[in-house]
């Protein structure tokens, strides 16, 4: 899903491994991507790579380093680490000697033999993984996710990154009916309403690399102005969501006003037994109770039937289930066109998808 969001960025050309993605770019990027990216964790700057099975080459690599091209005298560096596979396993002495090794490298360059490290915050993570060490700088500060419009939370909230990932598996745009009837504190639809309006998930919220020097302010504004001028005006019907609970309902509203989308979403309080449209070709994207997250008194099943009965109103509607309970395909007495593994935290979920009918396609008489 990110290295669709890479191309559409207009960056096509990156290598995709387990868990992240690298391609090069120039710094206008670090500020676009952080914008932008709706369904990755973070953005980091890889400073170096290399092979190291001692804590000497893990010093005399990380020492030789280009770190104050990035590092002013006053910045504020801790050294976050992990390791797997590797002779290199005790996580705070590789973190300690990443350290002590860029305290080295700073010296070349600033006079002084400490650092007052009071300045802008330049987190550096140290990866190990079977024996290469990966040194980078996070741009980002707290997770993409974190998006600034959540703010009250509900009992099992889905992350905002895999809620727009959720969106961007689907068939959803914006001349399509949207409806999410478990929508909790409403993360599915602001995200959905959020890719409608083309609006960039991370406006609302400031970033760590947005005070670094080797970061001109002009690339900021640059890429801020960029996303404002490429907003789409609000939405002609607005997307659904409703839920059982009435208390996360006021949340989800408060999240969607937050998030500058409250006229493209409406919100209501209805059991699913209560689901219905008069409108055709829509995506239903959900995230119903798992049964074991919110500690219900276990059987979702029936609630699941229901759902699937209410779909059965929909024909024309397309379908897509994020749940741990194993045999959606059997509840709802159909296969499922897609499916694919993905996890909510720890928890692992099949993301169910149910393709209806394409829409017919709009004739314009003139
Ligand atoms: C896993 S949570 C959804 C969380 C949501 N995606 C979010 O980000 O906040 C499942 C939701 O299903 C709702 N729910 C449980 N039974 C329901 C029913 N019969 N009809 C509608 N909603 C129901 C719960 O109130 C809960 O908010």
């Amino acid at each position: 899903m990110v290295a669709r969001e890479l191309k559409a960025l207009g960056y096509p050309e990156h290598q995709v491994e387990d868990g992240r993605i690298s391609f090069t770019a120039d710094a206008s990027a670090i500020a676009r991507c952080n914008l932008w990216l709706r369904s990755a964790d973070r953005v980091l700057v890889k400073v170096g790579e290399f092979a190291a099975r001692d804590f000497g080459e893990l010093f005399d690599r990380t020492k030789a380093l280009p770190w104050a091209e990035w590092l002013p005298q006053d910045a504020r560096f801790p050294v976050r680490g992990r390791s797997t596979k590797s002779q290199l396993h005790s996580v705070p002495h590789c973190q300690s000697i990443t350290k002590k090794a860029i305290v080295e490298a700073l010296k070349f360059r600033y006079p002084v033999e400490t650092f007052s490290e009071t300045g802008s915050l330049y987190p550096i993570d140290v990866s190990i993984h079977k024996d290469r060490v990966t040194l980078t700088l996070d741009t980002t500060g707290p997770g993409l996710h974190k998006r600034g419009y959540r703010t009250l939370s509900g009992p099992a909230p889905l992350k905002e990154t895999l809620a727009a990932a959720l969106v961007q598996l689907s068939f959803f745009n914006a001349d399509r009916p949207f409806l999410d009837p478990f929508c909790g504190t409403g993360t599915i639809p602001i995200e959905a309403a959020l890719i409608a309006r083309n609006r960039a998930p991370g406006l609302l919220r400031t970033f760590a690399s947005q005070d670094w020097v080797r970061i001109e302010p002009r690339v900021w504004h640059e890429a801020q102005t960029e996303a404002h001028d490429l907003m789409r005006p609000p939405l002609e019907s607005p997307l659904i969501g409703t839920d059982l609970d009435e208390a996360s309902i006021r949340q989800a509203r408060v999240h969607a006003k937050q998030a500058g989308v409250s006229d493209d979403i409406h919100f209501q309080q209805q059991d699913v037994a209560q689901l219905s449209s008069s409108r055709s070709y829509g995506c239903c994207i959900c995230n119903p109770p798992y049964g074991e997250r919110m500690s219900e008194d276990g059987d979702v099943v029936p609630l699941y039937r229901t759902l699937s009965r209410r779909l059965e109103e929909l024909p024309t509607w397309s379908t897509y289930v994020l749940t741990s309970v194993r045999d959606v395909e059997s509840i709802f007495a159909r296969r499922c066109d897609k499916k694919r593994k993905l996890y909510n935290g720890r928890i692992e979920c099949t993301y169910y998808q149910f393709f209806g009918p394409r829409p017919r396609a709009r004739i314009g008489l003139a």
